[in-house]
């Protein structure tokens, strides 16, 4: 694509600018320093996230040790998505936010888990209207950050309900919503539903951001034309393909970040050396594995390359069973369109 399709403005909430629109989403297991510095090579992201945060465990984490917390100066903004079931939980987990210089604060008010909706937290709030005044109302007062939160499209297709519990957000102070676009109990099989978020945007002035089933540059094109929405967030996508980024930056929002030069092998051993550096040896391998699971799709025969490594005892088996499947496959066209 020569023509940028769809110049989209950067997204300004209170002193963050999101620029260019485009957000890591969190992903637990998946989205914690050594990925988001892989995304960071490349270029393009404009907000970077955690996985999701306890509320609860947050305020005795040690930031300098703590797998979840791990951060480096290069991966910024990084935003910190707390799952929270309570009004009573806001201040510890705000203030050791606080404490670890957070750029912006996530509700995650759209995890299906069935373990997580029975402690009343994630999509499971979403049906407890009244709790998520409280806590938005909580966190507001308590913060001068950026607000944000993460919702699901609901338990059914209501349009009235989503719009109303969407400018509730707004009325308590949240500075942007992004949707994954998929029914609580909808899997990741079902084909998101992009449009539903344009009834969204015309019900609230907050920022409004896409999420659901972005694989490529087409991908993002249709959902930001369908959804109408203020910027996109990617997730898997992001673990296959982490210079996806940087492609809809350039191609859709004319960006002037470089063409990503990609060599899977040596994004591989890059991820592996930053887990090496910056985990415990015992919080390693089960990232690789997570990793590998999305990353192996990039090539035809991508099982076997995520067979070999997640069937392996240690990082360095992992590392040399990887290799030799890239000498074996070097060559192989990797998969044109990575698919979940
Ligand atoms: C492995 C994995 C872990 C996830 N963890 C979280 C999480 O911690 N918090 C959250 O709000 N959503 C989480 N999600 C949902 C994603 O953020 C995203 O909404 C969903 O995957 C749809 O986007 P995608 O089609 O781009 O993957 C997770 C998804 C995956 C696949």
């Amino acid at each position: 694509m020569s023509q940028p399709v769809a110049l989209r403005q950067p997204i300004l909430i209170r002193d963050l600018r999101i620029d260019p629109p485009l957000l890591l989403a969190p992903m637990v297991g998946l989205t914690h320093t050594a990925l988001r510095q892989v995304i960071c090579d490349f270029g393009g992201a404009g907000l970077l996230s955690t996985e999701m945060l306890s509320a609860r465990s947050l305020p005795v984490e040690n930031p300098g040790v703590s797998p979840y917390l791990i951060r480096t100066a290069s991966e910024k903004p990084l935003s910190y998505q707390i799952l929270i079931s309570s009004a009573q939980e806001v201040a510890p987990a705000v203030d050791a936010l606080h404490a670890v210089n957070a750029d912006a604060i996530d509700l995650n008010l759209g995890c299906p888990a069935p373990a997580v909706a029975r402690r009343g937290a994630g999509a499971g709030l979403m049906e407890q209207p009244g709790e998520v005044r409280r806590i938005a109302a909580e966190a507001r007062k308590l913060t001068s950050l950026p607000l944000t939160a993460k919702i699901r499209l609901g338990m059914d297709l209501d349009m009235g309900r989503l719009q109303d519990f969407c400018s509730m957000l707004e009325d308590e102070g949240i500075d942007l919503i992004s949707v994954h676009a998929r029914l609580k109990q909808e899997s990741f099989a079902r084909n998101p539903r992009w449009e539903i978020i344009a009834g969204i945007k015309e019900q609230v002035t907050i920022p409004v951001i896409a999420n659901g089933g972005i694989f490529s540059v087409q991908d993002a094109e249709k959902c930001l034309r369908l959804s109408g929405a203020d910027g996109l967030m990617l997730a898997r996508g992001a673990a296959i393909r982490p210079w996806l980024f940087a492609e809809i930056a350039r191609e859709l929002f004319g960006c002037a970040v470089p063409t990503p030069a990609v060599s899977l092998p040596a994004l591989f051993c890059r991820f592996v050396d930053l887990l090496n550096e910056h985990f415990r040896p015992e919080h390693r391998l089960g990232r690789l594995k997570q990793f590998i699971h999305h990353f192996a799709r990039n090539y035809q025969f991508g099982h076997h390359l995520a067979s070999r490594v997640q069937s392996s005892d240690s990082v360095e088996e992992a590392r040399e069973r990887a290799e030799r499947f890239f000498e074996d496959n070097e060559g192989c066209p990797p998969s044109s369109r990575p698919s979940p």
